[in-house]
């Protein structure tokens, strides 16, 4: 029996903006379970990021209402204090960036940066500098003992994207978040991080929420997939499943829109039109303006999260209907 470590429960996020509130995300359930990959995939400022970000409590602060809960380890960790919330931040849930050059620091060596985070746990300085040169070789790092002391400027995005995973092996997260890990890089490197997360999930046990473009990455990694289209997961469930049989339009429209026949190496494509700006919450489906098979019940009525078979949800007037 796989255990529940995430749950998101109704959560919404809004942004307030100029011209009202933004609804970023709208109402997401969903679950991880220990030692799962979950991906998420849509098109971009389809609100990836910000529930990622709120897991974390890495929102901007100020301009963001939150509702519903975010259950991790069967507490909701939105109740918890900043303190408690820096404790799990880290040690038991980490985060990688697309950009890994956003959060390392351009002052010091990466070897001495990734030391400090084991430092934390009162080990003595040679017992550190042994446990990172083991995890850039963990890591897969060219010349690990070598580039310990190259600075982060120094390094190709491959190898400071290794650097992140390597800060994060240090703390042993039993969930890690991966925000487009990959984007910047080529698709070998690509390939090369992807075996790593991999490994990392088959060694450790690590829980992933894995957000990507990148279908290709899906097949190779995912357990569970959910697809975002404007804030609202349209669509989870099984990898296979859904990739055998997709059922919200938006997700067969991404499925199309891949190079042909491929999905491995399928980098989203472009499908037509543009993702809405929510800034005023009205009944209706949100993708109705671009969806080929909208009827006047989707302008109207919001359409609920119906379950397909087993954990496959998806939320489409269509389902059920034969005459749609
Ligand atoms: N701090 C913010 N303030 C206002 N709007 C924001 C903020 N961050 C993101 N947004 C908006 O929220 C929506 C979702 O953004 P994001 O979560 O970054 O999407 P994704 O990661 O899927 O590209 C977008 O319309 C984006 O412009
Ligand atoms: S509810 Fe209607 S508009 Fe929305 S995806 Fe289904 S068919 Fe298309
Ligand atoms: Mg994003």
């Amino acid at each position: 029996m796989s255990e529940e470590l995430l749950r998101l429960n109704h959560l919404s996020i809004d942004y307030k903006v100029k011209d009202g509130y933004l609804s970023a995300v709208n109402d997401i359930n969903c679950v991880i379970n220990k030692g799962e990959v979950f991906a998420i995939v849509g098109e971009s400022g389809c609100g990836k990021s910000t529930v990622a970000h709120s897991i974390m409590n890495l929102l901007p602060g100020g301009n963001e209402i939150i509702t519903g809960e975010i259950i991790f380890k069967g507490k909701n960790i939105r109740e918890s204090s900043q303190k408690e919330m820096e404790a799990i931040r880290g040690k038991e849930i980490g985060m990688i960036f697309q950009n890994p050059l956003d959060s390392l620091n351009p002052v010091y060596t990466v070897g001495s940066q990734t030391a400090e985070a084991i430092l934390l746990d009162k080990v003595d300085k040679t017992e550190a500098w042994n446990r990172v040169l083991k995890l850039f070789k963990d890591v897969k790092m060219p010349d690990a003992e070598e580039r310990t002391k190259s600075f982060p400027h120094e390094l190709s995005g491959g190898m400071r994207q290794r650097v992140m995973i390597a800060m994060m092996l240090s703390r042993n997260p039993e969930l890690l978040i991966a925000d487009e890990p990959t984007t910047a890089l080529d698709v070998t490197i690509e390939a090369q991080i992807l075996e790593i997360l991999k490994q990392l999930r088959e060694q450790f046990n690590t829980a992933i929420m894995l957000i990507t473009h990148n279908f290709g990455l899906v097949a190779e990694i995912a357990d569970k997939i959910g697809i975002m289209y404007a804030g609202e997961m349209v669509e989870s469930g099984d990898v296979f499943e859904i990739f055998e049989n997709p059922v919200h339009p938006y997700t067969k429209l991404l499925m199309q829109a891949l190079p042909s026949g491929t999905k491995k190496d399928g980098r989203l494509q472009t499908i037509e039109g543009t993702v809405p700006r929510i800034t005023e919450k009205k009944p209706g489906c949100r993708f109705a303006n671009r969806c080929p098979y909208a009827k006047e019940i989707c302008f109207n009525e919001t359409p609920e999260a119906t379950n397909i078979s087993g954990s496959h949800f998806c939320r489409c007037h269509m389902i059920g209907k034969e005459d749609f």
